[in-house]
């Protein structure tokens, strides 16, 4: 690249902020010949300052960046990437895990090479730096020093003598593009669509040299693949608009993103295509595998699809699938909005061989996309604030929607049940409107009547209960209070201990008669009782409405309740947590910690 490399660096670290935000850092080649890092134990914006104010030798448009979510070492500015070799040759950044860390520093230490982090991937740095002593070929160097490593990695190694660049990955993503204006490489596309066409992801153990021609390790011709198009990473996903953040913004597109979700794909779930499409064999049973707000999402698919053609359906937590037992005839339906998250991949390493593996994403490119056997696009858009909002609501109508089509197609349901089905989504997107609606004013003084609490119970039963939970991670991923969901018949077996005078309890009503004896339980100990939903419930909350926020057909066209549950419930959740976190002065955005994809397990 010829231009001053930064300005490519920062851009696409901030578009991969959400991958963590604990520091950043670059190294970048200098016109005399050195690397110079810079880094910041604060976002990208800080880091941006920090190179705006250096007076340095010039840049040359040879760099690396990172930004980290720490595993090993504290967050200080010692540990944050990129880093560099005892001599400041050779620098590295690293995504992923080195599991024999440990023992490969003791043996390093031994050698006399200098540790300055309690980072693992330091140690890269110094296995380059050995490997160089003994031949000066860099490509030769990361792949010797690669095949010492146990663990993931996503590495790019940069030698500050002559700016040579060799990448290499193995169970963690990496792309490498050329464009008009150089090559880049990535863990994530969406950093660098604007600069580039076509992509080439590596895959496990490569390691490529970067240059005038690439050389690859382990192939021979590679085929670039092109974006889709549009691009799902276009400029304007990142601009707020009227919204003061990304969350808000997210929460109040739901409707649309729905309805235009159901304008692409209700006709061909009814008629069965949407399912032939994905040319899939019949199966006998489901096994949905996800993490956090995904597995929510799993958890409402599964009871859809219970209710629907009574499919026997597991839910697994992805970094638990080692206790999970499947029989022939299950489909895998993998559920990830990045597609990217290392515990559903790495579930994946244990089913794939033996089992259809279905991908529901929003990110067509990602490690899970290529994995699977075929792919369902949630179509949300990109989704900017880490606790995910909108792809929930994608993942559970295209999700359900895909199953309506498996259940015509297989015969299982016939065709007026699936029009009945789809007619019944098509109210969506008002229901989500509405509940958006019904909120606005009530949440806020439904917060601060309980913006001291310490810790929130939420309760659902039977279909509520994946909103009940989602409800509660929401709360806890923004406002750090205390938040556990239980099914509300659970509450008299343990947790009602711990509801006292003015303890929040959300109950997601589904209408679900029994509930009102659970609620019943906790206004008896005082607690206060927020009631989400229920029309057709005779749920006794403050005042009769004084705590409730109708979410539920507000059209006054009542029907009874969806096979897939409340969904437009998650709104005032969504609504309730974010509204909370503002009150109690918390980023919404980025929550402390936590990452939008995690791809380490
Ligand atoms: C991280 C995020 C969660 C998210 C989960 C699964 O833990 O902090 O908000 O739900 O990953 O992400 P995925 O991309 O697999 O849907």
């Amino acid at each position: 690249m010829a231009d001053d490399a930064t300005p490519y660096l920062l851009d696409g670290l901030e578009r991969l902020e959400y991958r963590g935000y604990d520091s950043a850092g670059i190294a970048v080649r200098t016109s005399t010949g050195g690397t110079e890092t810079i880094r910041s134990v604060s976002r990208v914006g800080d880091l941006r300052t920090l190179v705006a104010a250096r007076s340095g030798d010039p840049f040359t448009g040879v760099g690396i960046g990172h930004t980290r979510w720490a595993t090993h070492g504290a967050v200080r500015e010692s540990n944050a990437h990129p880093h560099a070799d005892c001599s400041g040759r050779i620098s590295v950044v690293h995504n992923g895990i080195i599991e024999n860390a440990d023992l490969l520093r003791d043996q390093l230490s031994a050698q006399g090479h200098v540790f300055v982090s309690e980072v693992d991937s330091e140690v890269i740095t110094h296995l380059v730096e050995r490997a160089l002593a003994v031949d000066p070929d860099l490509m030769l160097a990361v792949q010797i020093a690669t095949a010492q490593l146990e663990g993931s990695w996503a590495i790019v190694v940069l030698d500050a003598r002559d700016g040579r660049m060799v990448v290499a990955a193995d169970r963690s993503p990496l792309v490498v593009a050329r464009a008009a204006r150089g090559d880049f490489v990535a863990s994530d596309i969406g950093a660098i669509a604007t600069w580039a066409e076509t992509f080439v992801a590596l895959r496990d153990g490569d390691v490529v040299e970067l240059g005038e021609s690439w050389t690859w390790s382990s192939r021979g011709e590679v085929v670039p693949v092109p974006f889709a198009t549009p691009s799902p990473f276009a400029a304007e996903a990142l601009e707020l608009g009227d919204h003061t953040d990304h969350m808000a913004k997210e929460i109040e597109e739901q409707p649309a993103v729905v309805a235009e979700i159901l304008d692409r794909i209700a006709g061909r779930a009814v008629d069965g295509s949407m399912w032939r499409s994905l040319g899939l064999l019949p199966f006998e049973r489901v096994a949905v595998i996800a993490c956090g707000t995904s597995l929510n999402a799993g958890q409402v698919i599964a009871t859809a699809l219970r209710g629907l053609g009574g499919v026997p359906t597991d839910t697994v937590v992805a970094s638990e699938a080692d206790q999970a037992v499947l029989t022939p005839g299950t489909l895998v339906v993998a559920i990830s909005q990045s597609g990217e998250t290392a515990d559903v991949l790495r579930a994946l390493d244990r089913f794939a061989d033996r089992y259809q593996v279905l991908a529901l994403t929003n990110n067509l490119h990602s490690s899970l996309a290529r994995r699977a056997d075929a792919v369902l696009d949630c179509h949300a858009g990109p989704e900017i604030g880490v606790a995910a909002t909108k792809t929930f609501t994608a993942q559970v109508v295209v999700g359900v929607s895909a199953m309506i089509s498996a259940l015509v197609s297989s015969g299982r349901i016939d065709r007026s049940r699936a029009l009945a089905l789809v007619g019944d989504m098509q109210r969506l997107p008002g229901l989500l409107a509405g509940a958006a609606e019904a909120s606005l004013d009530r949440i806020p003084l439904l917060v601060s009547s309980v913006r001291d609490a310490s810790g929130f119970l939420f309760l659902g039963r039977g279909a509520g209960l994946p909103f009940a939970a989602e409800g509660a991670l929401k709360l806890k991923e923004l406002s750090y209070r205390w938040a556990e969901a239980y099914p509300a018949g659970e509450l008299k077996h343990g947790p009602l201990a711990l509801v006292t005078d003015g303890t929040p309890v959300v109950v997601v009503d589904n209408g679900e008669h029994k509930i009102q004896a659970n609620v019943a339980e906790v206004r008896a100990r005082g607690g206060f009782v927020i009631t989400i939903g229920g029309v057709g419930a005779d749920v006794p909350a403050l005042g009769r409405d004084a705590g409730r926020v109708l979410s539920r057909r507000t059209d006054g066209t009542d029907q009874g309740m969806s096979l897939w549950g409340p969904l437009e419930s998650v709104v005032p959740l969504q609504m309730l947590a974010r509204e909370l976190a503002l009150q109690l002065g918390c980023d919404v955005d980025k929550p402390r910690n936590l990452a939008k994809s995690v791809t380490v397990e």
